[in-house]
C-alpha cells in the first residue's frame, strides 16, 4: 500500500512535459534558437530605413542611389573635386556612401535644417565620433582650409537639393 501510494505520489508531481530533463531540452532549444535569430540580425544592420549597412554581396557598395543635378555651380564644381580627392574614399563619388565604411551624405539626417554648415566645417576639422551609424569614427581630413569646405558644402547641398533633401 506504501510503495502504491508513493507511485502515485509521483506520478501526480512530475507530468511528463515537465520533467526536468525535458524542460532542459526547451530551454536549450530556444536558448540555440535565440542566439541563432541574434547572429542571423548581426549580420545584416540595418537602420530605420530598411538601409543593408553591410556589404554582403561585394557587388553594390552604394548606401542610397544619388541623382545627380544638371549642372552645378561653379564653387560646387570646386568642391566636387575637393570632394573626390578627400572625402570620396569613404563616402563614395557622389556622396552615396559605402557600405560597411561611412554614410551617404545624401540624406536626411544630414538636410540643412538638421545639419547646418557649421556641423560639417566641424566634422571635417575635428573629425567625428560615430554616433549615426555603426561604420565607427571619421578621422579629421588635414590639409583644407574652411574656405575649401565651403565649397564641398556648396558640392553637397546642390546633391541633396537634386534629390529631394532640402
Ligand atoms: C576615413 C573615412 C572618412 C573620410 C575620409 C571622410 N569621412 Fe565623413 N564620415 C565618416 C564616417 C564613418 C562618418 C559617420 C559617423 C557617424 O556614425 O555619425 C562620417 C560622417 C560625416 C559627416 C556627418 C557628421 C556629423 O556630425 O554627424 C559629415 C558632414 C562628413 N562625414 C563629411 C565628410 C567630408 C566633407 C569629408 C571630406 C573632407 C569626409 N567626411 C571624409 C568617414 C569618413
Amino acid at each position: 500500500m506504501r510503495g502504491f501510494a508513493k507511485i502515485q505520489f509521483k506520478k501526480l508531481s512530475y507530468p511528463p512535459i515537465l520533467k526536468e530533463y525535458e524542460i532542459k531540452k526547451i530551454l536549450l532549444l530556444l536558448a540555440i534558437l535565440a542566439v541563432g535569430f541574434g547572429v542571423y540580425q548581426l549580420s545584416r544592420i540595418k537602420d530605420e530605413q530598411g538601409m543593408e549597412l553591410v556589404n554582403e554581396t561585394g557587388q553594390n557598395t552604394a548606401l542610397v542611389s544619388v541623382i545627380l543635378p544638371e549642372q552645378f555651380s561653379e564653387n560646387a564644381k570646386i568642391g566636387k573635386r575637393i570632394f573626390e580627392a578627400k572625402c570620396a574614399s569613404c563616402h563614395g563619388q557622389n556622396a552615396e556612401g559605402q557600405k560597411g565604411i561611412a554614410p551617404p551624405l545624401i540624406h536626411k539626417y544630414y538636410e540643412p535644417s538638421h545639419h547646418g554648415n557649421e556641423s560639417i566645417q566641424r566634422a571635417v576639422a575635428l573629425g567625428v565620433t560615430a554616433h549615426h551609424w555603426p561604420f565607427g569614427n571619421m578621422p579629421p581630413v588635414e590639409g583644407l582650409t574652411r574656405g575649401d569646405v565651403s565649397t564641398i558644402i556648396s558640392y553637397v547641398r546642390e546633391l541633396q537639393r537634386a534629390n529631394g533633401i532640402n
